[in-house]
């Protein structure tokens, strides 16, 4: 187990940054937050004030800055931050999570561009690196066994997937790397602040529930929907207070270090539970899975156009199976148990989505 650690994080105020300033504030480490907003930097205070966190004023502290010119503005950072280049470990996880190429350039600007700043500034002062990253790095893998590598450029599902990958290969050997499965809600009180991922199904479900309404002549038990996927496939989620536990965890443990690590579920529910799930909750019934590749039954009237429409929106969730294996892991941080995922978590984590309409009121 490592002395007390006194990191700089990058993404201190993202859904998963929330939860790796629990764990570092609470098992006593000192932390250098990045931010880019006030008031995110606010909601991140309130909360962790919440939880009674931090407790010394020492143990956190922000900085403001442009991360992808971290480089270049070190030298004002320790000028404007009196002790930051006390640091002796970076944590970034800072990223965009947008799946696919905007006008801006992102996922791509931020996902490599911090990683190259951030690289070359490990040149000139040696930190421990973590790094998270993410276990779809893979690509689209259809049910086989992923292990904890570095991949060769995969078949990629999206420009999200391709930046992390790309990223990954600039920290290889330099830095921890740690492949967080798919992430969702807090395992006991469902919280969540970034509804992508699992919840696109759930969201998608919700308002085709809405959509229906009363639609008269449909009978939502019998929408006769064939999904061209397999249903013994799995979707990788992982509740985010595991993922950080696990990643401070690793980080902890010097014996740990450079290494890839799944951070994923080593029971995640398969398509076919999955689906059960969306059903029992919004009332619908008659989607089936056909198998991978089977052809689209075309929608044959208004109604199962509109079905079909949000479907679409969750084939992509099935469409990709990778397995994951967990050796490293294991062999590191065993003995932290993962939450299981159930019926009532799924309940959870999607009354939760729904009271802050997934995002759209106000986390
Ligand atoms: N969510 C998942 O399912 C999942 C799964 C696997 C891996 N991951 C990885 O986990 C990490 C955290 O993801 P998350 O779900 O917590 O995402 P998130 O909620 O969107 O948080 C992203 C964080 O990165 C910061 N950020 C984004 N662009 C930036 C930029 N150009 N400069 C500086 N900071 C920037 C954001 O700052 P603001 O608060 O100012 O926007 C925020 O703090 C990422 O590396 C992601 O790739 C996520």
């Amino acid at each position: 187990m490592s002395d007390s650690m006194n990191v700089l994080l990058t993404g201190g105020t993202g859904f998963l940054g929330e939860y790796l300033l629990v764990e570092l504030l609470d098992r006593g480490h000192k932390v250098w937050a990045h931010y880019r907003s006030e008031s995110r930097k606010l909601d991140t205070i309130r909360f962790l004030s919440g939880l009674g966190l931090p407790r010394s004023a020492e143990a956190l502290k922000w900085f403001k800055g442009g991360i992808l010119e971290a480089d270049d503005q070190w030298g004002q950072w320790v000028e404007e931050y009196p002790g930051i280049d006390e640091v002796d470990t970076l944590l970034h996880s800072a990223a965009s999570t947008r799946l696919h190429m905007d006008e801006h350039g992102e996922p791509l600007k931020t996902n490599l561009g911090s990683t190259i700043t951030l690289r070359k500034l490990i040149d000139r002062i040696p930190l421990k690196v973590h790094v998270i990253s993410t276990a779809y790095v893979c690509g689209l893998v259809q049910g086989k066994l992923v292990k904890e590598v570095n991949h060769p450029r995969g078949d990629f599902v999206n420009v999200y997937e391709e930046s992390k990958w790309e990223a990954e290969q600039l920290w290889i050997d330099k830095a921890t790397i740690l492949r967080p499965g798919i992430i969702v809600g807090h395992s006991e009180t469902g919280r969540c602040t970034s509804f992508s991922g699992y919840y696109i199904l759930f969201q998608a479900a919700h308002l085709l529930d809405r959509l229906m309404g009363d639609a008269e002549g449909l009978d939502r038990l019998n929408l006769n929907i064939d999904i061209p996927a397999n249903p013994d496939g799995v979707t990788n989620v992982v509740p985010v207070d595991y993922v950080a536990k696990a990643v401070v965890s690793v980080m902890e443990r010097p014996e740990c270090h450079k290494k890839i690590y799944h951070i994923t579920h080593p029971a995640p529910p398969t398509h076919e539970w999955t689906l059960s799930q969306v059903c029992r909750r919004f009332k619908v019934g008659g989607l089936r899975f056909a198998g991978a590749g089977a052809p689209f039954t075309q929608p044959r009237n208004r109604i199962e156009r509109m079905v079909w429409r949000q479907m679409q929106t969750i084939l992509l969730h099935f469409a990709n199976n990778p397995v994951f294996d967990r050796s490293n892991t294991d062999r590191a941080i065993g003995d932290l148990a993962v939450p299981p995922v159930t019926s009532s978590f799924v309940d959870k984590i999607v009354d939760y989505g729904i009271e802050k309409e997934w995002g759209q009121a106000g986390l």
